[in-house]
């Protein structure tokens, strides 16, 4: 393995766009008014401004004629534009911020798609093409059969850079190859069903759970599960066990209500400096990701301009490094020292730990550090909103509740351990995991680049227009956005239902056909040559926990009375079409999907 070079800093790439968009014109615009003899007194900066804004007209329709040719080389037809009523789409822009704050999720996408019609749009924000599609056979032409189209891209790759720098999520080509097909292994079958490690992260899980319920207090368990994931992960990837469970809990309708999976609030009990390093680390890891998330939202062009002065994620960067650091150092030193004795066996290799594993293949420390960070940032929050919106539906469904416990109870008794037979044996269970992940996917948007050459998008499988043209043109070097969410709720793909909670539909051999038929209408591990690695270690490990709550508790519901006022949905989505008429938390998507203001709810304990 080797160090790639590092990603130029966004001020310089600030710089080239400035010197781009706004230097060419104006030295243009001083040699036209000096060639045409205009006089350059007081009327000057008001020709400069004209030959501004004529100038981006100019090139605007240049490069519209110029994609026009070649989307006709191609016998392809430019992707509809979003129809904005201000110049450059800045209204739809306006929309999309309002609605990160007051809509449900993703709801503006939907809204865009059905005014417009189309299942692929061009939004075309400050002229600059940014192609959304909720089409199913576009991310599966993204994904998988066009894959080699596409990349995660420049402008995604700089915002992660100071936070995920050169792991696995961060890279395309060979450095991604090489990170992929070294870590592949390491989620063989017997490691990911380490059901000794899960059974000691829940068993603490549970406790806190039932001192909770023995006193009927409302608990928040999306801090819990994000606790509980981390600590599991932390086992799996480092050997370590950071005990995040023993921290204190978020109190009933605090004031802090939390933004991302587990605004992990600072307990201020441990005094011992490796805990309050990996606090501190908690914390710039959730911030990391609230800044990765604020960049995405703010654009390419505005991002820098609001950190111009002030990279804000080095902060982040520095406190997620005092933790990470000498763990790798640590591995590194422990290394020689193993080398120096015999070879391991193959019994001791199956027992190493990501990090061992990782220091074995290369002594670089950054490589090291950003793998073990990203498959972190892999497998917490999304395993955590599983297990959050899992207990939500449980909550709104005392039905489902029953019949899963009876299939627990049924299998494992009031008290075994499960083991990987039982988990794999249990039909309804899984049902209920993937019909949680077809309405709550916890991946609910996602982004890539097109590279350098232009290709089509294939003729969309959505009948919004009753569609049979030909397929889409698809811009170089342009961003494409793709919802699973919205296509894992569309109506016309999952029937007229398609937003009912109903596990029923993935045993009813009739309605599964309607899936197996077509894999790409559910899809929450994403697919193609990038597919999620962890998704098996996912299943065993939610799976596990559940089989060991259902066991214990045999009731749930909402503790509305515990949530933050500003975290209950708003009235007037009771008026809007979808799950939002009914829906009684808000759920929020950063990087991964989340409750706002947590998840608040009771357990009740089996007698
Ligand atoms: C319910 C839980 C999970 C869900 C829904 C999920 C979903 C996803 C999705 C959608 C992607 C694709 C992201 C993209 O390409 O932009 C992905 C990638 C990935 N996931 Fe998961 N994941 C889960 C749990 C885990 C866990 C527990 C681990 C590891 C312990 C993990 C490791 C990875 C890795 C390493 C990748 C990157 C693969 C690549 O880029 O080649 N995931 N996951
Ligand atoms: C759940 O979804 C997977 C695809 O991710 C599918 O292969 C499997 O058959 C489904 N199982 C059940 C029981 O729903």
């Amino acid at each position: 393995m080797k160090t790639q070079a590092q990603f130029p800093s966004y001020r310089i790439r600030l710089l080239h766009d400035v010197w781009r968009i706004l230097v060419l014109p104006t030295i243009s615009c001083y040699a036209f008014l000096r060639l045409a003899d205009v006089p350059l007194g007081w009327l000057s900066p008001l020709c400069y401004s004209c030959f501004l804004v004529a100038w981006g007209y100019a090139k605007g329709i240049y490069y519209d004629r110029i994609h026009a040719s070649r989307a006709a080389e191609m016998n392809a037809r430019m992707v509809p534009r979003a129809k904005g009523r201000l110049p450059g789409n800045v209204d739809v822009l306006f929309k999309m911020m309002k609605a990160f704050r007051t809509s449900y999720v993703l709801d503006v996408y939907r809204e865009l798609f059905e005014e417009h019609q189309s299942s692929v749009l061009n939004l075309r924000i400050l002229w600059k093409d940014q192609i959304i599609t909720m089409d199913e056979a576009h991310a599966k032409f993204v994904l998988s059969t066009g894959f080699e189209h596409f990349w995660r891209g420049r402008a995604q790759k700089e915002r992660m850079e100071t936070f995920l720098g050169q792991g696995i999520f961060n890279r395309d080509d060979d450095m991604w190859k090489m990170h992929r097909s070294f870590t592949r292994p390491f989620f063989a079958r017997e490691r990911i069903s380490d059901f000794d490690t899960f059974e000691r992260h829940t068993s603490r899980a549970l406790a806190i759970l039932s001192t909770h319920s023995f006193s009927t207090h409302p608990i928040e368990v999306q801090d819990l599960f994000a606790r509980f994931s981390l600590d599991a992960a932390s086992s799996f990837l480092f050997g370590a066990t950071l005990d995040t469970l023993s921290h204190p809990l978020p109190l009933p309708s605090s004031t802090s209500s939390p933004t991302t999976a587990s605004a992990t609030p600072l307990p201020t009990t441990q005094s011992d400096a490796t805990a309050s390093a990996f606090r501190t680390f908690t914390a710039g890891f959730e911030s990391a990701q609230r800044i990765a998330t604020t960049r995405a939202r703010l654009g390419h062009y505005f991002w820098p301009l609001a950190e111009l002065f002030e990279d804000k994620s080095l902060a982040a960067q520095r406190d997620i490094r005092r933790w990470l650091d000498p763990l790798v150092e640590r591995a590194l030193a422990e290394r020689c020292v193993v080398e120096g004795e015999e070879k391991a066996g193959e019994e001791e290799e199956e027992r190493k730990t990501f990090l061992q594993h990782l220091v074995d293949s290369t002594e670089d420390k950054t490589l090291i550090r950003d793998q073990l960070l990203n498959v972190l940032l892999a497998s917490r929050d999304t395993t955590a909103c599983l297990l959050t919106f899992t207990t939500y539906l449980l909550a709104l469904h005392p039905d489902v509740m029953v019949r899963l416990r009876t299939e627990v109870l049924d299998r494992c008794g009031s008290s075994r351990t499960p083991t990987w037979d039982d988990v794999r044996a249990m039909k309804y269970l899984r049902a209920v995991l993937n019909e949680t992940l077809r309405l709550f996917p916890p991946v609910p948007l996602n982004v890539r680049e097109s590279r350098a050459a232009p290709c089509t998008l294939p003729r969309p499988a959505h009948p919004y227009t009753g569609d049979t043209g030909a397929p889409y043109y698809m811009p170089p070097e342009t961003v494409i956005m793709y919802f699973p969410l919205l296509i894992q709720r569309d109506p016309v793909l999952w029937g007229p239902d398609a937003d009912a909670f109903d596990p029923d539909r993935w045993i009813d051999p009739a309605r599964l056909a309607k899936f197996t038929g077509n894999p790409m209408m559910f899809t929450p591990f994403s697919a193609g040559p990038r597919i999620c690695l962890g998704q098996n270690y996912a299943l065993n490990e939610v799976s596990f926990f559940l089989v060991r709550l259902l066991q214990r508790f045999d009731g749930v519901s909402l503790a509305p009375d515990a949530q933050p006022a500003e975290s209950r949905p708003p009235a007037e989505w009771k008026a809007r079409p979808g799950r939002q008429a009914h829906e009684r938390v808000w759920p929020a998507a950063a990087i991964t999907l989340f409750v706002k203001g947590g998840l608040w709810v009771r357990f009740h304990q089996a007698p």
